[in-house]
């Protein structure tokens, strides 16, 4: 496989089948990652990787959660968009959701087959391994973006070992519970996560290729 079709082959997976993920590729594909560019070469990404018990544990916590207290862990650590979310963005934001539910045959005033399918995020959409990344939180914007990048490498890397992902903002709501699980250093904050394993052929979910803005609409060339 070579960069462009790693780049043209990673989707946002969200339905992984029930098969185990070999941790030695994983632990190869984390570290190779780490090529990735840092400013001043901080490489602020800080990570758990979770799987087996420790991951039915984390989901177990979680669901308890969800089923007593989903209100989200106050105060956030950060939005994970800006309020209020402005065009072009915000119609991106609404055209993904809906291509999704459109995939799944879930009609816009199905309000509860729609927060059923976002609850799937809290299961890691049954993937058999689970990312967590976490940053220092006196790190600011470039080295945010620094974490994108290692991040994009992985998933990259991992098309090119015939695995799948799906990074997840959504974790961050729940950053106190998730906390409760780990254990990180108070100085850390959370991210992202990311569910990673073999994606559902079948599913009508992984059916989904998001748009993208057509180039002249964030390119502006100048000679
Ligand atoms: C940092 C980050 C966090 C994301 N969080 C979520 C999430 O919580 N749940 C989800 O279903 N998708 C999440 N996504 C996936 C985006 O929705 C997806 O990347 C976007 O719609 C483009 O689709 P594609 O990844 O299939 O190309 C996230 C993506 C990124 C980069």
């Amino acid at each position: 496989m070579n960069v462009s079709e790693a780049v043209d082959s990673r989707r946002s997976v969200r339905a992984f089948l029930d098969q185990p993920v070999d941790l030695g590729i994983l632990r190869e594909v984390l570290e190779r990652a780490a090529r990735a560019p840092s400013g001043g070469n901080l490489q602020p990404w800080r990570l758990y990787v979770l799987s087996g018990d420790a991951l039915s544990r984390l989901k177990d916590a979680i669901q308890l959660r969800l089923n007593t207290h989903p209100t989200p862990d106050l105060p956030l650590d950060y939005e994970v968009y800006p309020s209020p979310l402005g065009e072009p963005y915000r119609s991106e934001r609404y055209a993904v959701g809906e291509a999704m539910y459109a995939e799944l045959g879930i009609a816009r005033e199905d309000k509860t087959a729609r927060l059923q399918q976002f609850a799937n995020n809290y299961r890691f959409f049954g993937a058999p391994v689970a990312l967590f990344c976490y940053v220092d939180r006196g790190m600011g914007p470039p080295q945010w973006s620094d974490l994108g990048m290692y991040l994009q490498t992985v998933m990259l890397l991992l098309r090119e070992r015939g695995l799948d992902s799906c990074a997840q903002e959504c974790w961050s709501v729940y950053h106190r519970e998730i906390a409760a699980q780990l254990s990180p250093p108070r100085e850390w904050m959370l991210f992202c996560g990311m569910a990673i394993g073999h994606a559902d052929p079948d599913a009508p979910v992984n059916r989904l290729r998001a748009r993208r803005l057509p180039l002249d609409q964030f390119v502006q060339w100048r000679s």
